[in-house]
């Protein structure tokens, strides 16, 4: 098989065949096709797409380019659910917790931030001792026992799309939906669970823009789970403003926290719920998302969801005396109250800007050496739809050096005003693969 011949292939519009995706893949991965003949591959993909077969096959031949995670050990269902990203997502650990205390087996493996989106393990990470690197036999042990783990990848999980990834970063074809779908569920099917929930975040703060576009990449990735015997499903949820009220690690935490507990935001907790429904279902603890919802509500009432979370915190050797008493969780030095100048309906906030202005406080990183500031962030006081007066607080900062003229004008900047009522967002827009 010539690569060439594959390459002219996709040029011309044409469907690749599973030999000729496998024979891609290896090349990939053995390093045996160089660099700028696979970027044309991608590039012609780019163009011209792939269809569904192709892209699951992409996929498969991606998850089986490294170690693949077998976790047939565990009794019962084993549940992941995964996020394309968003500014304040702290839903793996509230989730986790709260599906896990109603009996659910989540295996979870988490990745850092990046530029204006957090990473679960960084904010884990702000938990004093908290240890995201077990072993893969640690992990499957900690699962069993207490049917929850949040992690950071063990062994060689899918190398194809590291070498995938930073070709595409670097010749303008990260975006696709097949190339995006088969590398995110290329992760997702190497990490061994038997079901996939798939949280894609539309909006300004989100990798896709738009509801249409949301949609089609779910669609993608359902398709792909499908055809490899994994119950995937999908919820298209808002990114146009932060979800819930904090951004920036140990703030989170303290709000994931107060979330399990039944005091967490209404949009926070009412994405966890609708996806703890979605789970339960999917895990076939709960017939109905009416059953499921009832067991979400008992497990916070009765505090079963808090000691879940209290147990993987002390099983992944972090300080649970920061779990009970948020008050020893990292502290900035400085609170600055940014209050609004005007009166009216908060039209608009700049999601996207906000986790940008949290990274420059050290919330998160630049490029992926930069070191984290677990203690700074942002506490937002309003949402969309909200009527402010002028003088009313809109925002606190946790900072641990003076703000700059230029920060605290991005940050006026991020809120806009109308004098028309605005409609609230609704979280949870669609749910997709039911
Ligand atoms: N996240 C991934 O893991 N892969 C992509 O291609 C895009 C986002």
């Amino acid at each position: 098989m010539r690569f060439l011949d594959i390459i002219e292939k996709k040029k011309n519009k044409l469907a690749l065949t599973d030999e000729e995706i496998q024979f891609w893949i290896d090349g990939v991965t053995n390093d045996t096709i160089p660099d700028y003949q696979i970027s044309a591959l991608l590039m012609a993909i780019v163009l011209n797409g792939m269809d569904e077969h192709e892209t699951a096959k992409l996929a498969e031949a991606m998850m089986n380019s490294g170690d693949v995670i077998d976790l047939s050990s565990i009794e019962g269902i084993k549940s992941d659910k995964h996020s394309t990203g968003g500014v304040g997502d702290k839903t793996s650990m509230a989730l986790g917790a709260m599906v896990a205390a109603c009996g659910l087996k989540v295996a979870k493996m988490s990745g850092r931030g990046l530029g204006h989106t957090g990473g679960t393990l960084d904010k884990l990470e702000s938990i004093d001792g908290f240890n995201c690197f077990l072993t893969e036999d640690q992990f499957k042990k900690q699962v069993d026992e207490i049917g929850l783990a949040i992690i950071g990848q063990t062994g060689e999980l899918v190398p194809a799309d590291k070498k995938l990834y930073a070709l595409r970063d670097v010749t303008a074809t990260v975006n696709s939906i097949p190339l995006i779908a088969s590398s995110i569920m290329s992760k997702k099917l190497a990490s061994g669970s038997n079901t996939i929930l798939l949280d894609v975040k539309y909006g300004e703060g989100a990798f896709m823009q738009n509801i249409e576009d949301a949609k089609t990449l779910a669609n993608a990735m359902i398709s792909i789970g499908n055809k490899l015997g994994r119950n995937t499903m999908a919820m298209i949820t808002d990114m146009n403003q932060p979800l819930g009220n904090t951004i920036g690690n140990a703030l989170e935490v303290q709000e994931a926290i107060e979330t399990v507990q039944g005091h967490g935001p209404k949009d926070f907790t009412e994405l966890c719920m609708r996806a703890g429904e979605i789970m339960l279902i999917q895990g076939k603890l709960a017939s109905s998302k009416e059953e499921a919802r009832k067991m979400l509500e008992e497990a916070i009432s009765l505090g079963k969801a808090f000691e879940k979370l209290l147990k993987m915190v002390e099983y992944q050797g972090g300080n649970v005396e920061q779990i009970k008493n948020t008050d020893l969780l990292p502290k900035s030095k400085f609170v600055t109250e940014i209050k609004s100048k005007e009166a009216g309906y908060i039209s608009h906030i700049h999601s996207m800007q906000l986790g940008i202005l949290a990274m420059h406080l050290g919330a998160g990183r630049a490029t992926k050496a930069d070191p984290i500031n677990y203690a700074v962030g942002l506490k937002m006081n309003v949402k969309k739809g909200d009527m402010v007066q002028a003088g009313d607080l809109l925002c606190t900062v946790y900072h641990d050096s003076d703000l700059t003229e230029e920060w605290v004008d991005k940050m006026y900047q991020t809120f806009q005003y109308s004098d028309e009522k605005v409609d609230p967002i609704p979280i949870v827009e669609a749910i997709l693969g039911e």
